[in-house]
């Protein structure tokens, strides 16, 4: 197969476990005879360096013109702590999901036995923990109207039918390949945004009726995922709730650094993984590359390379059973593994 693939590496730590992703993506392709061509692409804080625009109009063209993007991390300090910025890193991610039409973020939630002493969850509470948040990613308070003087500050969190039905439609769909059990998360008994959502979750529930549906507000469903993660399945949230609920979920695992997204919808599909820029650890080689690199698996299996893609995850298991782990998931006495061993082992691992 062919795939033009738009690479993004952003900012921080997203450099080193791009290049990492971009390895083992081709020796995906050497093994199996595919042709994977890059494109490489600036945004975030080094896209506003360069151009003073976090996502420049050339590289919108790149992932207009890509099969995919793998997209690595934006954000930079000097932002985080300047709240009068005018321009900020994060608008070039923002910019990027909606002119992509982006609007569902599917973040996969997956347990490695061998690392689940290290979650902050007791491991009793870890079995059969298995499920995917389903985000909606270009709606709500993001987008919606916003206002700002001295003495007051607005956020609409508005959302239309549309982008409602559509990401329902997903989470149905997903629902129905998996355990059939969605839950939809809102806070229908405050906000009226919430109640137009459970409003059409309700409509559509009959006409999926091997799904069973609850729904549960966004508080109750923040406390249930540390008190009975196996309880989900398949969850579907707006955009700040889904922020929100997914990093928590994402420490369920162990470690940030394990989990890969996929964001689709009307443009190009991007492939990232959920954590962030991690600018304390750049330059350092000591960032996990393994959420990057799963993220190349959903790469693969979004265009249905399923071989392709169980062999990565296959090589990222082995990693890590056999102790080639960065700092963060390692045992102690164990040696402490660089971005780039990780990334070399596992490209040897899928070579062989
Ligand atoms: C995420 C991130 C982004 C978000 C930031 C970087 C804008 O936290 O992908 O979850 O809030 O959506
Ligand atoms: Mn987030």
């Amino acid at each position: 197969m062919k795939l033009k693939i738009a690479v993004l590496p952003g900012d921080g730590i997203g450099p080193e476990i791009s290049k990492q992703g971009v390895a083992v993506l081709d020796a995906v392709a050497a093994k199996f005879g595919h042709s994977f061509e890059y494109t490489f692409g600036h945004v975030g804080a080094e896209a506003i360096d360069l151009t003073g625009n976090p996502f420049p109009d050339e590289t919108l063209k790149i992932c207009q013109d890509a099969d995919a993007v793998f997209f690595s991390a934006v954000g930079s300090l000097k932002y985080d702590n300047d709240p009068t910025a005018k321009v900020r890193p994060e608008q070039g991610l923002l910019a990027m999901r909606k002119s992509l039409g982006l609007f569902a973020n599917i973040r996969p939630i997956q347990i490695f036995d061998q690392l689940s002493h290290m979650s902050p969850i007791k491991e009793e509470l870890l079995k059969g923990v298995d499920f995917v948040c389903i985000r909606e990613l270009t709606g709500g308070m993001y987008f919606g109207e916003k206002y700002r003087d001295n003495d007051r500050a607005y956020d609409t969190n508005a959302y239309t039918r549309v982008e409602i039905e559509r990401i329902l439609k997903v989470a149905f769909e997903y629902a129905g390949k998996r355990r059939k059990h969605l839950t939809v998360v809102d806070k229908a008994n405050v906000l009226d945004s919430s109640r137009l959502w459970r409003q059409i979750a309700q409509e559509m529930a009959p006409q999926h009726p091997d799904i069973t549906v609850d729904y549960m507000f966004v508080d109750n469903a923040s406390m249930r995922l540390v008190q009975d993660p196996a309880f989900f399945d398949v969850i579907v949230t707006e955009n700040t709730f889904g922020d929100i609920l997914t990093d928590e979920a994402s420490v369920i695992s162990g470690s940030m650094g394990l989990l890969p997204s996929a964001s689709l919808g009307t443009g190009t599909p991007l492939f990232e993984p959920v954590h962030g820029s991690w600018p304390q650890g750049a330059g350092l080689n000591v960032a996990n590359p393994l959420a990057q690199i799963l993220s190349a698996a959903l790469l693969l299996e979004h265009f249905d390379l399923m071989q392709e893609a169980a062999l990565v995850r296959k090589a990222v298991d082995e990693s890590i059973r056999q102790c080639v782990r960065t700092p963060e998931i390692q045992e102690p006495g164990k040696p402490k593994y660089g971005t780039t061993d990780i990334g070399a082992w596992i490209v040897d691992f899928i070579s062989k």
